[in-house]
Parts: C-alpha cells; sequence; structure tokens
C-alpha cells in the first residue's frame, strides 16, 4: 500500500518510522512518502494561510499550494488515490472504515491546520477522486496530523501480514464476529499472583467453552458500562441465548 501524507509539518510524522508502521515500511509492505506543503509555496514567506472570507477567526489554508502539492503527487503514481481529509466536521473514523481503506492501494491524507482548506480544493479534487472528510472523535485538535497518525496506525494493522499473528485483530474491540461491538474485557498474563492479586480461575480451566463465555460476559459487562450506546443500538440478533442482563 502506498501513503502520502501532505502537510506543514513533516516532522509530526516521524512516528510513522516506529514501532508497527516503521516495521511494514522497512519490510517494503508499506510506501509512505511525507510531502512539506510550503514547497509548493512562491513567496518570500512561504504562506500557506489567508484571511477567511465573510469575516471571522482564524485563518483557512490557501487553495494554490494544495493544487499544486496534490496535482503533483497524482502524477507522481498510476491510478487514482483514495484522498482522506481529517477534519473534525468529517463522518466518523470507524473500524469498518479502516477495513474499508485497508483494501485501497493508495491513500493520500491532507491534514490541515487553522481553520481548515478553501472548500474549493475538496471540490476540485473530488470531482476526480473518492474524497473522504473524516473526524477521528468529537473534540477539536489544532491540525490533522495527529488524526493522520491515528488513522494509518488503525489501517496498516490490519494489511496482510503487517501485525504478527493475524488472528490479533478477530477480538479487537469493534472488530466483526462473535464479539462484534462489544469492548473487549480484561486480560492477564503471568505470575498467576501479584501483590495478592489473582487471575480469574476461568482462565487456566483449559475449558474454551467456559472461557469464552467468560469473555463474553466480561465484554457485555465493560460495554454496558463505558459504551451503553453499543447495547441499546444492538437487535435482538446482538445477543445469544445465555447472555444476561448487565
Ligand atoms: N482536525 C482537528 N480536529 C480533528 C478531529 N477530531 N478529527 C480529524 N481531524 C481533526
Amino acid at each position: 500500500m502506498r501513503l502520502d501524507v501532505v502537510t506543514i509539518f513533516p516532522e509530526y510524522l516521524e512516528p510513522l518510522n516506529v514501532s508497527l508502521v516503521g516495521k511494514a515500511r522497512a519490510r517494503g509492505q508499506l510506501d509512505v512518502r511525507v510531502h512539506d506543503l510550503r514547497a509548493h509555496t512562491h513567496d518570500r514567506h512561504h504562506t500557506v494561510d489567508d484571511t477567511p472570507y465573510g469575516g471571522g477567526p482564524g485563518m483557512v489554508m490557501k487553495p494554490e499550494p494544495w493544487g499544486e502539492a496534490l496535482d503533483a503527487v497524482l502524477a507522481s503514481g498510476e491510478g487514482r488515490p483514495v484522498m482522506v481529509v481529517p477534519t473534525p466536521s468529517g463522518r466518523p473514523f470507524t473500524q469498518e472504515l479502516a477495513v474499508e481503506l485497508a483494501r485501497e492501494p493508495w491513500l493520500v491524507f491532507t491534514p490541515a491546520r487553522y481553520e481548515g482548506i478553501d472548500r474549493r480544493v475538496i471540490e476540485e479534487y473530488g470531482a476526480r477522486l473518492d474524497v473522504r472528510e473524516l473526524s477521528v472523535g468529537d473534540y477539536v485538535l489544532a491540525g490533522g496530523e495527529a488524526p493522520v497518525l491515528v488513522m494509518v496506525e488503525a489501517i496498516a494493522r490490519l494489511l496482510p501480514g503487517v501485525l504478527g499473528n493475524a488472528d490479533s485483530h478477530r477480538d479487537d474491540s469493534f472488530a466483526p464476529g462473535a464479539m462484534a461491538e462489544l469492548l473487549e474485557g480484561p486480560v492477564y498474563t503471568k505470575p498467576p499472583e501479584w501483590r495478592g492479586r489473582t487471575v480469574p480461575e476461568v482462565l487456566s480451566s483449559g475449558h474454551h467453552g467456559r472461557v469464552a463465555r467468560w469473555r463474553r460476559d466480561e465484554a457485555l459487562r465493560r460495554t454496558s458500562a463505558h459504551r451503553p450506546d453499543l447495547i441499546t443500538g444492538r437487535g435482538p440478533e446482538g445477543f445469544d441465548r445465555h447472555d444476561r442482563a448487565t
């Protein structure tokens, strides 16, 4: 998979050299290219923003540097990428979207600063590309770079061969399957006793059925506590006959 990121803070994307994404790059599973938007400015101050039409606080990112930068990115590859525009006013980025985007051969991210990018840029590339305006949560960050890190990590770990153990995503919170849309419950490892605290007995019972039941009960309990909306939003098919009211 190829990923391009156009930003005024290329150094903000340095974490893409680390850990899971960094290893996927080193193995050649991910081709990540970070571009400096300011390389596409032509004034002495490398200006990327200007005051908003209609007035109001803050600044808006000018269309010309984005147009030039995105044209250069598009011209450097074959076919059409999906363009991902991080914005707090986008649709929520979900696990389902991560799965969908992980199937794409090429993604271009356009993290903005200030009050966002001149709308005409989204329209211009929306006419040629599949453009997704996506939010990583109901809070406002100072820019789209941290959301890019979040989305790239969620997508990269789904690529074939990137996670050591392909089963590791099976029980993820939000993964499809028996635990679909339930939050994962607690996990334990050795030693069996730590500071007088023991591991739930069922987990050492060797009884797969009982372990699975326990995990589902814990997931239901945690989901009702942390995300009751995920429980009330489930139809009857979201429960099995052994699920108890939590
Ligand atoms: N830019 C600023 N806040 C954001 C958010 N919550 N999601 C995506 N991009 C953003």
